[in-house]
């Protein structure tokens, strides 16, 4: 059973980001397996990477659109996302320091913290992004 199954209640009603969250929590699923299995001190640092490597591409998506759409709440939103990047950053400094135990810290950061902002934060966007004729269609 994976951790986290994306559910419609979790969309932001545009199809392509939905798609990204989607992809993030793989991501998470794939440390909550790897640490199933025993694997998860060696698979730790490509899972962070990846996660880091994966969520920059996805704040860039949404910060493109805050300047494209002048979305009234994007300073407030970067900021959670820089906060993120430097919670981050702070872990794979902390898994070079070899902490067997980091890995219970890095899901339980993820889950809440992706789960948090999906629900509070995303959804603030929702009604902005709409206006501006991005929905659940497939975006180009
Ligand atoms: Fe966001």
């Amino acid at each position: 059973m994976p951790l986290l199954t994306w559910e419609q209640k979790n969309s932001v009603g545009v199809r392509e980001l939905d798609d990204q969250h989607k992809k993030l929590f793989s991501i998470i699923n794939r440390l909550y397996d790897s640490m199933h299995t025993g694997k998860d001190i060696v698979e730790l640092n490509s899972v962070l990477k990846e996660m880091i490597d994966y969520a920059d591409y996805h704040f860039s998506m949404e910060e493109k659109y805050f300047d494209l759409f002048n979305f009234e709440e994007k300073v407030t939103h970067i900021a959670k996302h820089r906060a993120f990047d430097k919670k981050a950053a702070e872990f794979m400094g902390r898994n070079m320091l070899g902490d067997p135990t980091l890995s219970f810290f890095v899901l339980d950061f993820l889950e809440d913290w992706w789960l948090g902002h999906i629900n509070n934060t995303d959804k603030r966007y929702t009604k902005c992004f709409n206006d501006h004729g991005l929905n659940g269609a497939p975006q180009k």
